[in-house]
């Protein structure tokens, strides 16, 4: 992909779709002397800043990781300050983002989440389902490999229920996962410096360009989704095969 660089992004260059691991709200809030539930608070504000900002790229899908299935670990009360913003979010921007065409979808594990959440859930989705100028992944309770072994699970009951025959092949595999039918992921970013994937998408990021960006996650918005676009933009994606020169003139 040749870019330019420095500049405004093109949107004919950008990702389609982006990921984001939004990491770094407890640190931010400790650099603050506020309790972490602050950090997680503003990682809101920020969420729906970078919604709002994605279209200007071009960008059609986002999928942000809000909650790992790894991070039951944390100390309880944490994780209800997590699950309490799910309520307030959706009961302070699900009017809106129906509104404005996006269509919520939330991967990972119903099983295990508070039956209020996943009630919401069920709700922010079915109030949405019609749209289709954005899709909103939100990965929630989500974990690459428990997705993948869900999706293993799903062909097995379609194997021993006659409706799949055959060696398992990787197209049948993905008919399981959680992201089925959204578009490929060209983008993961992720914020606060961290340089790992920490269970997200593990299946779809095979190819998917990863970008590393300093800024924590509250302090997230135009700018940087801009910055991490420019760096996409930048990359050359040969999914293994080799980079095409352009055909010498011949006659
Ligand atoms: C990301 O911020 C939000 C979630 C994991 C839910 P963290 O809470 O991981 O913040 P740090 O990494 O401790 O700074
Ligand atoms: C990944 O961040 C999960 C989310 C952003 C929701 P973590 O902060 O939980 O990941 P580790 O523990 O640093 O790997
Ligand atoms: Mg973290």
């Amino acid at each position: 992909m040749t870019a330019p660089t420095g500049g405004a992004p093109t949107p004919e260059a950008g990702p389609r779709h982006v990921a984001l691991i939004m990491d770094g709200n407890g640190r931010w809030a400790q650099a603050r002397g506020l309790p972490r539930a602050m950090g997680h608070r503003e990682g809101v504000q920020a969420l729906k800043r970078t919604v709002q900002a994605a279209p200007d790229f071009g960008i059609e899908c986002l999928t942000v990781f809000g909650f790992s299935t790894e991070n039951w670990r944390r100390p309880a009360e944490e994780v209800s300050d997590l699950m309490g913003l799910v309520r307030s979010y959706v009961a302070s921007d699900l009017n809106r983002l129906e509104k404005n065409g996006v269509r919520v979808r939330v991967l990972g594990r119903r099983t295990g989440l508070p039956a209020d959440i996943a009630a919401i859930i069920e709700r922010a989705e079915r109030s949405t389902a019609h749209n289709t100028r954005f899709l909103l992944q939100v990965a929630f309770n989500y974990g690459g490999r428990a997705d993948i072994v869900d999706a293993a699970q799903a062909y097995v009951d379609r194997l021993l229920a006659g409706q799949a025959s055959g060696p398992l092949d990787e197209a049948s595999l993905g008919l399981g996962l959680s992201t089925e039918g959204g578009p490929p992921v060209d983008l993961i970013v992720r914020t606060s410096g961290e340089q790992r994937l920490s269970n997200f998408l593990l299946w779809e990021a095979a190819y998917a360009e990863l970008v590393y960006q300093n800024v924590l996650w509250p302090d997230y918005g135009h700018e940087a989704l801009a910055d991490a676009v420019r760096q996409y933009q930048q990359r050359d994606r040969r999914f293994g095969a080799i980079a095409v020169e352009p055909a010498l003139a011949t006659g």
